[in-house]
C-alpha cells in the first residue's frame, strides 16, 4: 500500500520530470475540469448554425449537415465546408472532438488580426502562452513576429493570423501528420473565408502544409507561388519561423529578405503604398 506522507524534494522533482516527459508543462488550475461534461454535442451546434442560415430562396448554400464525430478527415471536411462564416467555423471547431490535440489543450486558438485583411500569416501551432490566452503568436515568437511586421509597416490590424492546428500540441511538439490532416479542412475553409490576396507561412510545417510539399523550409523560403488553398487562390511565400530566428539569430538576415520581398509583392499588387 502507498505511504501517506508528503513527498520529499527528490520525489517532487521526479514527479515534475515525469509530468514534463508526458507533455504536461504548464499549470492551468488546481482542480481537474471535465470539458466533455461542459460541451453540448457538435450536432446541436450544427443544427443551431443551420437555423441561422437564410432560407434556400436567399441562398444557394446547402443546409448544414450534422455528421457523426470521429477521427475521420472526411467528417472534418464536411464540418468545415458547412461553415458559412469565420464565426461559424470557430464555433464548429470549438465543438469538434475529432483531433486528439484538443483533449490536452486549454482552449481553441482560432485566429488573431483582421478578418478583412488581404494578408494572411499561417504558423505551426499554439505554444504555452497562446494556449493560455487563446490567441496565436502572443508569446516571445509573437513579439518577434510583431517586430518583423512593423519593419515593413504592418501590424495586426493589417494581417490575419492563424495556425495549421488550432490547439497546442503537448510539450510544444510538432503536430503529427494525422493531427494536421484532421485540422487541414478547417484551415482551408478559414483561408477561403478570409480570402487573402497574399499568404505568408511561418516555418517548415506550415510551409509543407500550405505548399503541399515535403521540401525543406531552407530550400523553399522566399520563393513566391500562386497557390490554390482549399478553393481559394493567392500569392504565397514561406519564411522562417520566429521561434527558429530566436534560436538562430544569424538566420534573421534571410527572414529580413523575405519580409522585404513580401513588402514588394504588396506594392506590386497595389495592397500598400
Ligand atoms: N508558434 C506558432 O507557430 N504559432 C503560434 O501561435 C505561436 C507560436
Amino acid at each position: 500500500m502507498a505511504e501517506d506522507r508528503p513527498l520529499n524534494h527528490d520525489e517532487m522533482l521526479a514527479v515534475l520530470d515525469w509530468y514534463r516527459a508526458a507533455g504536461v508543462d504548464v499549470a492551468v488550475g488546481e482542480e481537474p475540469v471535465d470539458r466533455f461534461a461542459q460541451r453540448p454535442p457538435v450536432r446541436s451546434v450544427l443544427l443551431q448554425a443551420a437555423a441561422l442560415q437564410p432560407p434556400a430562396s436567399q441562398s444557394e448554400a446547402a443546409p448544414l449537415a450534422a455528421p457523426a464525430i470521429g477521427a475521420d478527415p472526411a467528417e472534418a471536411r464536411s464540418l468545415a465546408a458547412s461553415a458559412q462564416s469565420l464565426t461559424e467555423l470557430e464555433a464548429i471547431l470549438g465543438q469538434y472532438d475529432g483531433c486528439g490535440l484538443k483533449l490536452r489543450a486549454t482552449q481553441l486558438v482560432f485566429a488573431d488580426g483582421n478578418p478583412d485583411a488581404s494578408i494572411m500569416l499561417i504558423g505551426e501551432a499554439p505554444g504555452a502562452e497562446e494556449d493560455r490566452i487563446g490567441k496565436p503568436f502572443v508569446g516571445k515568437s509573437g513579439q518577434l513576429l510583431d517586430r518583423m511586421l512593423a519593419a515593413i509597416g504592418l501590424d495586426r490590424s493589417k494581417v490575419y493570423i492563424a495556425n495549421t492546428v488550432p490547439w497546442r500540441p503537448p510539450g510544444n511538439r510538432t503536430p503529427t501528420p494525422e493531427e494536421m490532416a484532421l485540422c487541414l479542412p478547417f484551415l482551408h475553409r478559414q483561408v477561403e473565408l478570409v480570402a487573402p490576396k497574399v499568404i505568408m507561412t511561418l516555418g517548415g510545417p506550415a510551409m509543407q502544409t500550405i505548399f503541399d510539399t515535403t521540401s525543406g523550409i531552407i530550400k523553399m523560403r522566399g520563393k513566391w507561388a500562386n497557390l490554390t488553398v482549399g478553393r481559394h487562390q493567392a500569392e504565397a511565400v514561406a519564411t522562417l519561423h520566429p521561434a527558429y530566428l530566436l534560436r538562430n539569430p544569424a538566420a534573421k538576415e534571410q527572414a529580413w529578405q523575405d519580409m522585404l520581398s513580401l513588402k514588394l509583392k504588396l506594392v506590386e499588387l497595389g495592397l500598400v503604398d
